[in-house]
């Protein structure tokens, strides 16, 4: 239905969250990808619970309908959607102007969360999922509802308190205050395993927000194909050091999700051949449809005769596969072809739920074991990873560089014992952030910087894109010798941009930048827009996988080898000082990436409006936001870090950072010697 044939018009329906009367049942729709049925995990008494909990966004006069409706949802679907209180408006960035509100703040936010939930930009939109199988924006429709309204409503004097999806309210407070603070996840650490996500997400009191899911961040999978671009050429310049074309190079890998649909793109950029395994056909032709794939092949014959060809004829191209990536590595292991190239994106960090779909069963098959046979559904999981492993060891053992590309595909492969792990206990392969994010990127400060125009005017977005390279360029010419490629990889990248079509949704931009680039660029994005250079405000933002927002042990921070990996302080921290330092919403999760309790990870939202506030504001809060992390690496001694901060000091007198001694490596053996 054009917007134009609806009942209610768009400001109404946002100004009204849970309308008055009760509006006609609704179904999901069958053109869009659903989540998968959740385990049935609640007992009867908990069933109850979770009724209760779900009743209590309506008057009293609507229970009688809903409450048998809701139960029919808990039994059909594990949890709760509430399907009848989708809205009647589409979903979709617009411009800010367009959103009913009283702070502009308030409606750039607005503007990012109807981007989350675009059908274009989501995985599974109707159940409010972003990426990543379970990344939720909200737990269900009166969430959606209800924060809309409070949006249009409130003023720069209140804060929106989010409780994994649940609006608490608004409370007073101050203009320099964020917006909105959202927290996702939280648990008690001993509440923290798997079956609790399940159990308390099914009671509607938590929910998994992923990473920019649950943070409003989200800006479809270009947000990941800056990073893995540089994963991907990083990784083909270290197997041959630096000689050999990218586009000699296979590269084997599997996802065409949210964010594991950038590889294919990423390969195209970085220049090699690609083959990236997909089951799920929605998911594969929804890439082929943006162009974010050349090719979908179902025969493995075939596919494996174009790709090798591709290889000899030195043409960048990205295949996908349509099957079981356990079937590609196993036909490429028989037929002893060469892959330069390994990796994996499927969503281990959710094995029992779909986020992995092992070999033997199809598509339908899994969805439906998962919910009636969970626990033989896990055995079908393990032994899939166990076969998937083999493969990839038997490649690995002719040549291939493998690497984990942080979904938790070394961590769940150990715990389903495949042979994974060498005689020390060590993961036989390395994390990508291990060999090349963490030292190259993470440890100087760069990170997935991001922005998105409010105006979803592409001009706007070219202008950002003109100024982000004239200054990096500026930049690189004072650049020490240390981040000079980067530097020079960084404005390729920028340059490209435009025509290599990333954008799905909403007029955004990522680009790796460290904390003196981020400052540069944002200040210069404020000032264009005082000037009208950019015609409605910017806001910034970064993906949580980042310098200072992330831990977690076996990702972001899985170069760093103090021991300090398994503690979660500097995420917290970063959350706590960055809203203090102005920014306009921040969030804090459980999950995200590689599970829940595995990772705790923050971001925050910025928004530039041209003014001296903005001014002040992002060069307190973007100097902390990257430096906070930096400290601590260097702090763990990685020698990058060290000469990073050091930098840092010199050029910002007021910062002030512990530095390790490192202490001598025989005095410490000697120490202990028996
Ligand atoms: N490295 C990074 O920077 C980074 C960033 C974001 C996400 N991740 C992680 O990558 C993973 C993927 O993220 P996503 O957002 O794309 O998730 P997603 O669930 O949207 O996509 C995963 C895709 O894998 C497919 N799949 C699952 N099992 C398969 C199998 N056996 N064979 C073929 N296809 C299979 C699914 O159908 C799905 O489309 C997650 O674990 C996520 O946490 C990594």
């Amino acid at each position: 239905m054009k917007e134009s044939q609806k009942t209610i018009s768009f400001a109404n329906e946002i100004s009204q969250g849970i309308p008055e009367e009760l509006p006609s049942p609704k179904k999901p729709d069958e053109n869009l990808s659903h989540a998968p049925k959740r385990k049935d995990i609640l007992g009867k008494e908990d069933k109850k619970l979770a009724l209760k909990n779900a009743l209590r966004y309506f008057p009293t006069h609507f229970h009688e309908v809903l409450a048998p409706e809701f139960a029919e949802e808990l039994n059909a679907y594990g949890r709760i959607y509430m399907y009848r209180f989708m809205p009647e408006h589409d979903l979709f960035a617009r411009h800010i102007d367009e959103y009913p509100h009283r702070s502009k703040q308030a409606a750039g936010i607005m503007m990012m969360i109807q981007n989350n939930l675009d059908p274009a930009v989501a995985q599974h939109p109707q159940e409010l999922i972003t990426y990543g199988g379970n990344g939720a924006v909200f737990q269900n429709w009166a969430q959606y509802r209800l924060v809309m309204k409070y949006l249009s409503e409130m003023t720069d004097e209140q804060t929106l308190v989010m409780y994994s999806g649940h609006p608490l309210g608004l409370f007073p407070s101050h203009k320099d205050a964020p917006r909105v603070v959202v927290t996702n996840g939280m648990m008690i650490p001993n509440y923290s395993k798997q079956d609790d996500w399940e159990r308390f997400n099914a009671l509607g009191v938590t929910q998994y927000g992923q990473m920019t899911a649950g943070s409003y961040m989200y800006i479809g999978p270009q947000g990941i194909v800056h990073g893995t671009t540089i994963t991907v050429l990083n990784a083909g310049r270290m197997i041959d050091n630096g000689a050999g074309s990218m586009a000699s190079k296979l590269f084997v890998t599997a996802g065409l999700g949210g964010m594991s649909g950038a590889q294919p793109k990423a390969g195209n950029i970085a220049g090699c051949v690609s083959i990236t395994a997909e089951i799920n056909p929605k998911a594969a032709y929804k890439r082929l449809e943006q162009g974010w794939c050349d090719e979908v092949i179902s025969d493995l014959e075939e596919l494996v005769d174009k790709a090798t060809k591709s290889v000899k004829t030195e043409e960048p191209r990205a295949y996908a596969y349509l099957g079981n990536v356990v079937d590609l590595w196993e036909y490429l292991a028989d037929k002893n072809i060469k892959v330069d190239l390994g990796s994996d994106q499927t969503s281990l960090h959710n094995p029992w739920s779909g986020g992995y779909y092992p070999a033997g069963l199809s598509l339908e098959e899994s969805n439906e074991m998962m919910a009636s046979e969970p626990d033989r559904f896990k055995e079908k999981v393990q032994e899939s990873l166990r076969r998937h492993v083999e493969a990839i060891n038997k490649l690995a053992g002719q040549g291939m560089y493998f690497f984990d590309y942080g979904n938790a595909f070394l961590l769940e492969s150990s715990r389903a014992g495949a042979e994974i792990l060498e005689e020390d206990g060590s993961f036989k392969y390395p994390s990508y952030v291990q060999d090349i994010m963490g030292p190259m990127c993470f440890d100087y400060g760069f990170g997935p910087f991001r922005w998105v125009c409010s105006s979803n005017d592409p001009k706007d977005l070219r202008e950002t894109d003109k100024i982000a390279a004239e200054v990096l360029e500026e930049i690189k010419k004072q650049s020490p010798i240390e981040i000079q490629q980067q530097m020079a990889d960084n404005i390729h990248w920028i340059k490209q941009a435009e025509k290599n079509q990333m954008v799905v949704g909403s007029q955004a931009r990522i680009l790796y930048a460290d904390a003196e680039g981020r400052m540069k660029i944002a200040a210069a994005f404020n000032e264009a827009i005082r000037t009208g250079r950019i015609s409605a405000p910017v806001i910034l933002g970064r993906d949580h996988h980042d310098v200072s927002g992330t831990d977690s042990p076996f990702r972001e921070t899985a170069n760093i080898y103090d021991g300090s990996q398994f503690t979660a302080d500097m995420a917290v921290q970063n959350f706590v000082g960055d809203s203090f330092r102005g920014a306009t919403w921040i969030s804090l999760h459980n999950g995200g990436g590689v599970g829940w309790g595995e990772v705790i990870n923050g971001g925050f939202g910025m928004m530039l409006d041209g003014t001296d506030e903005s001014d002040r504001r992002l060069r307190s809060m973007l100097h902390w936001d990257v430096n906070n992390g930096i400290a601590r690496r260097s702090w763990a001694r990685n020698e990058p870090a060290v000469f990073a901060i050091k930098r840092a000091m010199e050029e910002e007198p007021r910062l002030k950072v512990t530095l390790p001694t490192i202490a001598d490596d025989d005095l410490i053996n000697r120490s202990f010697r028996d």
